[in-house]
């Protein structure tokens, strides 16, 4: 009978997830495999640390070395995180002719083609399943389910701490701090949220799952991101009002002339988007292929089985075929590809001023909107508080430079006292 052992390096949150489920469903998959998989060694950097997992006759150790480097092991498992060390005991790995299976959005964001390339000229694999979407199988489906397709776009709530909070602010009329607050105090945000908070993580993410989407060697400088930090109570309740959501969106579109657009932003999806029903600590992926048309993949985005679940099932995909390594892993060579710069990409906005309420004020506005080629959908008066006039206005597609002319100069405007809010509008 084969025998494969692996070594994990990590023993945190989704550490335990994967040692957990490899223990408790070892028949199963023993059953599904035809392979019997031993955790033999484990990384920890603590080796006094008091933990909830109950290993048996496992090694636990805080030298790397010894574990890369045993002849028996031959699927290295990284949930450490961070990009170092853990990006240089990846290469290690690689070179030692083991399989890799990690958990790391910001080291496969900064380092997919060089650790791919890595893998195959040691005769080996690397598989990140849990590094987007924790329990959802989007890189399988990508890479393996939709390989038939042509991908339009992919669409994405990716971060479960971002839409955790825009779901408090939204449902219990809370403003961002106090919804950030409560996420921390339950777990669904970090003691530091910023890069969940800025957008980053959700940067991360989409490199990785564009890339495969679009068979595309992207970097981080080819994503334009912004976070969360600036929503409001106030524009989460004005899109309600127009039948709009606001999400932290991933967004990915195969333009006519194939290039791409790339960005992570607040942004506004009509609520009868499938997307925009998606609540709390969720995650979904939207997918547009010229053959599955439109498919939507819902689930826990973290948490250590959902994560766990994810790298057990990469590990069995190598087992599966051990020793052989039969390449289901599809890509390799990612060609580059033309991404559009953010400011040549079209969007509707949604901005919201604080105005002087006095004669003449909107015409000022229209003028410096029509000189920049932004063409106004609506115009809405809301409160009028101490001689302010608070307006809401949506656009039609425009330019992104051209809207950002049009901000610098009604800043300029005597009569624009704020430009509080500017957010993208759109996927009607
Ligand atoms: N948490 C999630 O739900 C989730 C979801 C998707 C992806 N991920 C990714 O999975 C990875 C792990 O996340 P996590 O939440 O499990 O992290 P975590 O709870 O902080 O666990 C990290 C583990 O790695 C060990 N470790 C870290 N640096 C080390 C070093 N230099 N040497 C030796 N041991 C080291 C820690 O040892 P000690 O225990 O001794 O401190 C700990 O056991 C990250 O890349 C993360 O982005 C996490």
């Amino acid at each position: 009978m084969t025998k494969i052992k692996i070594g994990l390096l990590g023993l945190g949150n989704v550490g335990s997830g994967v040692a957990q489920i490899l223990q408790e469903n070892a028949a199963n998959i023993f059953k599904r495999t035809g392979k019997q998989i031993e955790l033999k060694s484990v990384l920890v950097r603590d080796l006094n640390k008091k933990r909830n997992s109950n290993l048996t006759n496992v090694h636990t150790t805080t030298d790397a070395h010894s574990i890369l480097t045993d002849p028996e092991i031959q699927i290295i498992v990284e949930v450490l995180g961070g990009e170092h060390p853990t990006y240089e005991y990846i290469c290690q790995a690689l070179q030692n002719k083991k399989f890799v299976v990690t958990a790391n959005k910001e080291v496969m964001a900064k380092h997919h083609a060089e650790l791919t390339q890595l893998a195959h000229q040691n005769g080996v694999d690397i598989y990140y399943e849990a590094s987007v979407g924790g329990g959802i199988p989007i890189i399988q489906t990508l890479k393996v389910g939709y390989a038939a397709n042509q991908l339009k776009a992919i669409y994405g709530i990716l971060n479960g701490t971002t839409n955790y909070i825009l779901t408090k602010i939204e449902e219990d009329h809370l403003e961002f701090n106090q919804a950030l607050q409560e996420a921390q105090k339950l777990g669904f945000a970090e003691a530091d949220p910023t890069m969940d908070i800025s957008g980053l993580d959700t940067a991360y993410k989409l490199t990785i799952l564009a890339g495969i989407a679009f068979k595309a060697n992207l970097t981080l400088a080819d994503i334009s991101y912004e976070g969360i930090q600036s929503i409001s109570l106030k524009d989460i309740l004005y899109a309600d009002e127009f039948g709009y959501k606001i999400k932290l969106l991933a967004m990915g579109q195969r333009t006519k002339n194939n290039e791409f657009c790339l960005s992570v932003q607040p942004f506004m999806l009509p609520k009868s988007h499938p997307l925009a029903a998606v609540r709390n600590e969720f995650n979904a992926i939207y997918v547009v292929g010229d053959a599955i048309q439109d498919a939507m993949l819902y689930g826990k985005g973290a948490g250590s089985l959902p994560t766990g679940s994810a790298v057990v099932s990469d590990i069995m995909d190598i087992a599966f075929n051990y020793p052989h390594n039969s390449r289901r892993n599809l890509e390799t060579d990612f060609p580059n590809v033309k991404v559009l710069p953010a400011d040549l990409q079209q969007n509707k906005f949604y901005l919201r001023l604080l105005v002087n309420d006095e004669f003449g004020v909107l015409e000022k506005i229209a003028g410096i909107f029509g000189k920049n080629k932004v063409s106004i959908l609506k115009v809405i008066q809301k409160d009028i508080i101490a001689k302010q006039a608070e307006l809401v206005i949506l656009t039609h597609l425009v330019q992104q430079k051209d809207m950002q002319q049009a901000i610098i100069e009604l800043k300029k405007l005597n009569c624009v006292q704020e430009v509080c809010a500017i957010i993208k509008v759109g996927l009607e």
